[in-house]
């Protein structure tokens, strides 16, 4: 759809003016009242442009919090959305007590994408990792106070981040470890399950 942004690096979000600037001044539109004045062929268009992102996701997208490369990471964990070839690759450097000391994140992905990578990460920073294994896709999908409908598949390559690089951890220590990928039956979070098929998240 038109949020396939497998193409366009999220390290370079300031150069993507593209997608926030558009669909607020969709929202505009459509709040004046503009949309009967829409032509029936752009109508589909403008309906699914004119999509409600919240402020936070807005600030996180043009401005994401702990982005780039950790050389000294222990964990690192690459995810990818089977829906839309979006990928996320989190890394993190755990302390021999397993606390995070250090995070950060590279994604390939849409603002949605971008903006839950951010903010998961500030949400794990400093925490100790049975925490960091608690980070759900709801949790940050209401740190960033919600996000639309059809974006709600996005936010779980966050939670299968971190759970990927604390799986890779685990297995660089040699220490046997329950892959806690809840309901991901496909190896989403490069844990293989033995087998795959389609990913239906929304
Ligand atoms: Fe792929 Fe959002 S559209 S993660």
């Amino acid at each position: 759809g038109e949020d396939l942004a497998a193409d366009e690096p999220g390290l370079d979000a300031h150069a993507r003016k593209d997608r926030g600037p558009v669909s607020i001044s969709s929202r505009c539109r459509a709040e004046r009242g503009g949309e009967k004045y829409i032509s029936r062929k752009n109508r589909k268009e403008t309906t699914t442009m004119a999509m409600e992102y919240s402020e936070k996701v807005m600030e996180h997208f043009a401005h994401p919090h702990n982005v780039g490369v950790l050389d000294d990471a222990n964990g690192v964990g690459e995810v990818g959305n089977a829906k839309c070839g979006d990928i996320m690759r989190m890394y993190l450097k755990i302390t021999d007590d397993e606390i995070i000391e250090d995070v950060k994140f590279q994604t390939f992905g849409c603002a949605s994408a971008i903006a839950t990578s951010s903010i998961a990460t500030d949400m794990i920073k400093g925490r100790p990792l049975s925490e960091a294994l608690k980070l759900t896709n709801q949790a940050v999908v209401e740190s960033l106070d919600g996000l639309p409908a059809v974006k709600i598949h996005c936010s779980v390559l966050a939670e299968q981040a971190v759970k990927a690089a604390v799986a890779d951890y685990y297995k660089r220590k040699g220490i046997p470890y329950e892959h806690p990928c809840d309901g991901c039956e496909e190896g989403c979070c490069g844990h293989d399950h033995g087998h795959a098929h389609d990913h239906e998240e929304e």
